[in-house]
């Protein structure tokens, strides 16, 4: 029997595990979006240039800060972004820096920012070591990028390839692999070894939404991001995932905001910016999966169970009441598009 569908939601506040908030004037829009519910976020370093070293990061982190609304608690926890060069020393500056969380892996050439990527997983293996050393967590952009590899298969590629070898080679290295997007992937998370450190992050716009969303009846970049929507069956297996209980799933937004003329293009970005509604969405799914009693544990327990930190302890409180998405926001100079925009969401915060 479905468990009586509530009104209200109170649960510890949440984190969310894979994030971008850009920089300079943009973080005047970002960061109190998310500071809104989350109360610990990843911080994602594909900024141009990229974050590749601790001082870097600091800096950032120094001017997040800045951006956030004051007695929020906001804790933005960096990460180093991985490159071919990335010194096992600076590996050793970031396991000593207690807000720098973990490094993030991007293939070259699969998203945004992420040119200056890693362009063969093996020349970065000395780092890795030094990672798994010191139990610096993993974080995978889980795409390969080959021309032959049609878009919709590079995340399952990825896995048999990239993912599969790698966690072999490094059984104690903590591995994230980041918003997943297909069956093979949540397959892969739930079946991997008891003792496998691996984790994944899934996205509320991989949960609510797949490719023919994007793609029928016109063509709607601002459901456009990388990993891409998937077909719907992959949709459900992620939404299995999510609702499982399975502590090795936790929440990701992966919200990435763009101003609307770099989306609205003829070449238009990857990236969804879900941050202005991303926990109310979350309980929009958890609602229509009769899980609302599983949100918790995926919003704010198993993401910092698998990076060892305490779970927070404030409350948020949810509820079922409808209320609608602005249709853009200011961003810097120019403004960005917010998933469901002037659409209707079910689930509100309180207060
Ligand atoms: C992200 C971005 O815009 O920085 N875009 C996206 O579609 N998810 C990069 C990324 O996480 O792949
Ligand atoms: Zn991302």
């Amino acid at each position: 029997m479905a468990p009586p569908r509530p009104i209200r939601l109170r649960i510890t506040r949440p984190d969310d595990w894979h994030l971008h908030l850009r920089d300079g004037a943009a973080l005047a829009t970002s960061v109190p979006h998310s500071a809104r519910c989350f109360r610990r976020a990843i911080v994602m370093p594909n900024l141009q240039p990229p974050v590749t070293t601790v001082a870097a990061a600091a800096a950032y982190r120094g001017r997040i800060l800045a951006a956030a609304p004051a007695g929020s608690g906001f804790e933005p926890l960096m990460t180093l972004y991985l490159t071919d060069e990335l010194p096992p020393a600076e590996i050793d500056r970031a396991a000593a820096a207690p807000w720098l969380a973990a490094v993030k892996y991007y293939p070259a050439g699969t998203t945004t920012n992420s040119e200056s990527g890693v362009t063969a997983i093996e020349e970065t293996y000395p780092t890795l070591e030094r990672m798994q050393q010191l139990g610096v967590p993993l974080l995978m952009h889980g795409e390969v990028n080959r021309d032959e590899i049609d878009i919709f298969d590079r995340e399952a590629v990825f896995i048999d390839e990239i993912l599969a070898p790698l966690i072999k080679r490094f059984p104690e290295l903590p591995v994230v692999l980041e918003h997943i997007t297909t069956r093979e992937a949540a397959e892969f998370v739930a079946g991997a070894d008891v003792d496998a450190k691996i984790g994944a992050t899934i996205t509320v716009h991989h949960l609510l939404y797949h490719r023919s969303h994007m793609l029928a009846g016109g063509i709607r970049p601002h459901l456009y991001c990388l990993p891409i929507l998937k077909r719907d069956s992959h949709r459900a297996a992620l939404r299995a995932a999510a609702t499982s209980g399975n502590p090795r799933f936790f929440l990701g937004t992966d919200s990435a905001p763009h101003p609307v003329g770099d989306k609205e293009s003829a070449c238009g970005c990857a990236g969804i910016y879900t941050a202005p509604a991303a926990l109310e969405l979350y309980a929009e799914v958890f609602d229509e999966e009769q899980a609302l009693d599983r949100l918790e544990a995926f919003a704010s327990f198993h993401g910092a169970d698998f990076y060892g930190m305490a779970r927070n302890e404030s409350r948020i409180e949810l509820v079922r009441e409808s209320w609608e998405v602005l249709e853009c926001y200011a961003f810097g100079g120019e403004t960005v598009i917010p998933v469901r925009a002037g659409e209707t969401i079910r689930w509100k915060i309180a207060g």
